[in-house]
């Protein structure tokens, strides 16, 4: 067995606003990782064009979400942080995976399903080839560790299949089996207005998300307005069960204050709703509101979020090069 060396690789699409989901289950343990590892933290900004995106938001969209993963700690020294579209070989690698990966393996991917809707028909052949994109950005590092939510943990498989099938079929040990890590405090954020969503960009209530961006006043009103049922909070973490939205409650609670849920029923189980809710609204306003000036800030800094990114993507290339550029030879193309 070759043995890789520990890499760290992850990504998000710059399409709307971070939210608290994102934060809590993503962002948060992204800040750890790069204390330990070798971590490489991409805007994917040529996935988000699977689905139409209009230019001018989707270059705001990307420098948001820039500012984002800078606002909540992501170290630009540290870590590399770049988009995806500035680094060809993500595109390049993605062709030759297209010519690894199978219809069939394809045709299992159950988000296509989902975002494709009614009319597959109509759906773009990018949204279809998504995963080997995902596959690539992955495997131009030779990354082993990649954090995802459990939504991604499909395309991480299908990411895993490409690799072995490779090296298969060329007979060589290149790529690693990239490991998912289904980590965070929180990987389940649900909507504050009904708990069996999960926390999203795309809900149209606004109400349902906290917002990276969002001031002291509107995070405290989305947690005072936030659905709930008519009973005490239980004592007992069990009592949490078939109550989506005071078991989302109670874990927001938690994870904003590194407690675990059945510490936060020792404090306000057996009482109502109001008191959880106003504890949580001053400690998330206390943890959220200053990521969400610095965001602004940094939004307001366009020339040194494009220098973060180009500074970011000439690192990426200075990994993903060589990699790609065996790949070529492995093919059998030619080099020069
Ligand atoms: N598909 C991921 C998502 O929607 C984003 C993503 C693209 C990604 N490429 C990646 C995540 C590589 C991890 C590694 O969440």
């Amino acid at each position: 067995m070759t043995l890789f060396s520990p890499r760290v690789f992850s990504g998000m699409q710059p399409t709307g606003n971070l939210h608290l989901g994102n934060y809590l289950g993503a962002m948060l343990n992204w800040v750890k990782m790069q204390e330990t590892n070798e971590c490489i933290y991409c805007v994917v900004d040529m996935h988000a064009i699977t689905l139409w995106q209009d230019p001018k938001a989707l270059r705001q969209a990307i420098r948001d979400v820039t500012a984002s993963y800078l606002a909540c700690g992501v170290d630009p020294k540290r870590s590399i942080i770049f988009n995806q579209s500035q680094v060809p070989e993500h595109a390049e690698l993605a062709w030759v995976f297209n010519c690894v990966a199978r219809l069939g393996w394809l045709n299992r991917m159950t988000q296509f399903k989902d975002k494709a809707g009614k009319d597959k028909e109509a759906a773009s052949v990018g949204l279809y080839v998504y995963p080997n994109l995902m596959a690539a950005d992955i495997l131009a590092y030779k990354a082993t560790h990649v954090p995802v939510g459990d939504d991604q943990k499909q395309h991480l498989e299908l990411a895993r299949d490409i690799a072995a099938k490779f090296n298969n079929d060329y007979e060589v040990e290149f790529f690693p089996q990239p490991e998912p890590m289904i980590t965070g405090p929180a990987t389940r954020v649900m909507s504050l207005r009904d708990g069996t969503k999960k926390m999203s960009k795309s809900d149209p209530s606004d109400l349902s998300r906290i917002n990276l961006t969002d001031s002291a006043d509107d995070i405290a009103k989305k947690i005072r307005k936030a659905k709930t049922d008519m009973d005490a909070l239980p004592s007992e973490t069990a009592g949490l069960k078939a109550r989506p939205e005071a078991e989302n409650l109670v874990g927001i609670y938690a994870a904003l204050s590194s407690k675990t849920a059945q510490e936060v029923l020792n404090e306000f189980g057996g009482g109502q709703f109001s008191g959880l809710k106003n504890a949580l609204a001053d400690l998330a306003v206390e943890k959220l509101a200053p990521i969400a000036d610095e965001t602004k800030r940094l939004q307001s800094e366009q020339t040194y979020v494009d220098s973060v990114l180009a500074e970011g993507a000439a690192r990426a290339r200075a990994i993903a090069g060589p990699i790609v550029r065996d790949v070529r030879e492995i093919v059998g193309f030619i080099v020069s």
